[in-house]
């Protein structure tokens, strides 16, 4: 049987491989980060996609995989249907949790914390209008957050000033749930929480893609092979910190790619 293969633009994606691999222990996992063209949330759209099609199909044509994950919120905005139109196996994609947030919100005003891409994109502005058109929704788009989630995995402490200026628009506003909506983001989910109080609920994705995949696996008749984990880089190779945190993920193999 194949492997789960997830992908993103660097480790945010292990946000969620934690929670797919906690729900699936045995089974072979493949992370391709695209850290060569990190990050995702300031390419243009077509860029994106074609940049994310390409990579995607080339690393299954060489190794056969059960399911991707597109654990990336910028990059599945727009890739989903391009890539599902070019590629056999089922394609998971991670979008902000908007419909669950505007559920839990009782002062119907929700925060989305995302990519800038992510926050200006159509899939976005509909998954606001079908789900959370009873709400207000400030949405604070940041590539340094991205950044300062790589940082804190390479060992490096995550300044507060900088989080209290790119989250203040949250506190100013009074929302009382933020959609955590790019996958570095729960990699940084204590330091938000101290920032925006206890009252704050934060709410990702990670949880709801878990079950996704387990269900499909299940339909696709995937067996249990024993756990095995592989990561895989375009970029630089990951700083000695980094390694130790994959390692500490399972990892057993880092390589670059292709
Ligand atoms: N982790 C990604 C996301 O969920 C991409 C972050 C980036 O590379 O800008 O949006």
């Amino acid at each position: 049987m194949g492997a789960i293969l997830i992908f993103d633009s660097g480790l945010g994606g292990l946000s969620i491989y934690q929670h797919i691999r906690q729900a699936l222990p045995n089974r072979r996992y493949r992370y391709l980060a695209d850290s060569a063209r990190f990050p995702y949330g300031e390419l243009q759209p077509q860029e994106l996609i074609d940049g994310c099609v390409a990579r995607i199909k080339q690393h299954i044509a060489a190794e056969p995989v059960d399911l991707v994950v597109i654990a990336c919120n910028s990059a599945s905005t727009l890739v989903l249907e391009p890539l599902r139109a070019e590629v056999d196996c089922p394609v998971v994609g991670v979008v902000p949790a908007i419909k669950p947030a505007a559920a839990m919100s009782h002062k119907k005003v929700i925060g989305l914390l995302a990519t800038p891409g992510t926050v200006r994109r159509p899939y976005t502005d509909e998954l606001a209008a079908q789900f959370a058109a009873d709400c207000e929704m400030v949405r604070v788009g940041s590539s340094e957050l991205v950044w300062l989630a790589e940082q804190k995995l390479a060992g490096k402490s995550v300044a507060r000033t900088a989080l209290e200026s790119i989250l203040s628009p949250f506190i100013e506003g009074h929302a009382d749930v933020v959609v955590l909506g790019c996958t570095h983001f729960p990699l940084l989910r204590e330091e938000i929480a101290q920032i925006l109080g206890p009252k704050v609920r934060l709410v990702d994705s990670g949880a709801a893609i878990a079950r996704r995949v387990s269900q499909l696996i299940g339909d696709i008749g995937a067996s249990d092979d024993g756990f095995s984990g592989h990561y895989f880089h375009t970029g630089e190779k990951p700083g000695p910190q980094v390694c130790t945190f994959l390692a500490q993920q399972g990892f057993t193999s880092i390589e670059k790619w292709p």
